[in-house]
């Protein structure tokens, strides 16, 4: 039974929230809310997930999880088990707790801008059955304002309730990256705006019992807003130096790991600088998008930015350069690629994640298909529907029978998998003069030839 946690002193809430007798509600169990939930219930929380996929509560009733994360399986399983985890499609269910936390989908409209219909939707239907004494956290991803001039108006329009006087409401946005999500959500601190002094203090305390982070306080929702669009701006950015570092030292025969590695020793503004990998693009659901909020947010505002297209633009390069290594790879060793036989490991957007959403690899994996080469292509976390997003090509279910006969092995994804398999193992299945191109640069170079293989990685 919900205790109601807004509106009570500091001591209180420490209480309620130490003494887990708090529930947690999250709205939209996708991959974030999954995460989120999954992670909360085994920290001994109870978590009711509230989704409007039928197909996504009911898998979770029955303890499993489509959402491809390491760890979460078990996660999932273990606390639907137990009791601690469950799913619905009913709003009243956050009758039962104190914390709603809102993780629903912002993705990107026709012309490059923020759609937050789904987040409408969930105030709406939350609003329906608000109570006093509940705090609301969105953490979806959204332009500045949105919690104080969409969700607020909605919350208090469809309750009848007022935020920070009858109930809670902040915008904490989540920052953890996929592939490593478990972890991170249980390391970063949380940066939390809130409507009133009393949501702020409540969510620190939540976070500080309930993950074992720090929060970071911010004046207003609308500037933990802006946090997160910068701190996906600057990964995005980060990236695309990197890739053109990378593009430079290729030409040059020069190592761009070894030299960003060394230029990153150099201390700037109290840090030491810290440019990103170079890799063959940038996908998934938050830095192909979050760049383009903020040069929408610019646009609205009588803006022209320039960084968020630049950093665009240029990892939407990384996929056909990378196709244009394959190809001078293959002419160097006297080969054609349309008559060559090509191995690509790995599809999904990131390493040791199934998540094929916007992937850079479906570039690489067209111009494949396109060039009428013999293609196999083995994903070990990817599953036959999100595989077929990506290529009409069945995915080879072991990474042998992909290598076999191969012209080129080329590594999209770098999965821990791919690295259990001796190079030693794949030179003797793959054809003679065999390339080896790393388009996440997650091989030692020097193994690889050693192993016999023609090396090659993204500006190494
Ligand atoms: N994926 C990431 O790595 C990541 C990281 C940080 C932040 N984010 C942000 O978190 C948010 C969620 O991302 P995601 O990857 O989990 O998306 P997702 O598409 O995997 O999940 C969204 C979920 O919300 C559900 N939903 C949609 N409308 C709803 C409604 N009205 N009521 C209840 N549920 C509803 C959908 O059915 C879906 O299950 C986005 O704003 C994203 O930008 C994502």
């Amino acid at each position: 039974m919900r205790i109601g946690a807004f509106g009570r002193s500091d001591a209180e809430i420490d209480l309620l929230v130490r003494g887990m007798r708090s529930g947690i509600a999250v709205v939209g169990f996708g991959y974030i809310g999954t995460v989120i939930g999954a992670v909360l219930a085994d920290r001994g929380w109870p978590v009711t997930g509230i989704d409007v996929r039928q197909s996504v509560v009911d898998e979770i009733n029955l303890g499993k999880s489509t959402v491809a994360e390491p760890g979460l399986s078990e996660l999932v399983a273990n606390n639907v088990r137990v009791g601690r985890l469950r799913a619905t499609t009913d709003f009243s269910a956050i009758a039962d707790n104190d914390f709603v936390i809102v993780n629903v989908g912002t993705p990107l409209g026709p012309d490059y801008e923020p759609i937050v219909d789904d987040i409408k939707a969930a105030a709406r239907a939350l609003g329906e059955h608000l109570q006093p004494g509940h705090i609301v956290i969105l953490k979806s991803t959204v332009p500045p304002d949105t919690t104080e001039n969409l969700v607020l108006p909605i919350l208090e329009e469809t309750s009848g309730l007022r935020a920070g006087v009858d109930f809670g409401l902040a915008f904490c946005p989540e920052r953890l990256a996929e592939g490593q999500a478990i972890q991170e959500l249980l390391s970063i601190p949380v940066v939390v705006g809130a409507v009133d002094e009393r949501s702020a203090r409540a969510c620190a305390t939540l976070w500080r019992h309930a993950l074992g982070v720090e929060s970071v306080i911010v004046e207003n929702p609308r500037t933990a807003e802006m946090v997160k669009l910068a701190d996906n701006l600057w990964v995005d950015l980060n990236v695309a130096l990197a890739n053109e570092l990378a593009k430079v030292c290729d030409r040059l025969g020069m190592d761009a790991l070894q030299v960003i590695e060394a230029a990153n020793t150099m201390p700037k503004g109290g840090h030491p600088v810290n440019i990103l990998r170079p890799s063959m693009g940038v996908g998934g659901y938050c830095l192909t998008k979050d760049p383009w909020f903020v040069n929408h947010l610019g646009e609205s505002l009588g803006l022209d930015l320039a960084i968020p297209r630049t950093s665009r633009n240029v990892n939407d390069t990384m996929p056909a350069y990378t196709y244009g290594l394959l190809k001078q790879l293959l002419a160097d060793q006297g080969k054609a690629i349309e008559t060559s036989r090509i191995a690509v490991l790995g599809i999904a957007f990131k390493n040791n994640t199934g998540d094929c959403r916007l992937t850079p690899t479906k570039y690489v994996v067209a111009l494949l298909e396109e060039s009428g080469c013999e293609l196999s292509i083995h994903d070990p976390w990817v599953g036959v529907e999100d595989a077929v997003t990506v290529t009409n090509v069945p995915l080879t279910a072991d990474i042998e029978t992909a290598a076999e006969g191969a012209d080129a092995l080329v590594v999209l994804a770098g999965h821990r998998q791919f690295h259990q398999t001796p190079l030693s193992r794949l030179a003797e299945l793959v054809s003679a003069g065999c390339v080896f191109l790393d388009g996440r640069n997650s091989f030692d170079p020097a193994a690889v030839r050693a192993a016999g293989f023609v090396y090659k990685g993204i500006g190494r």
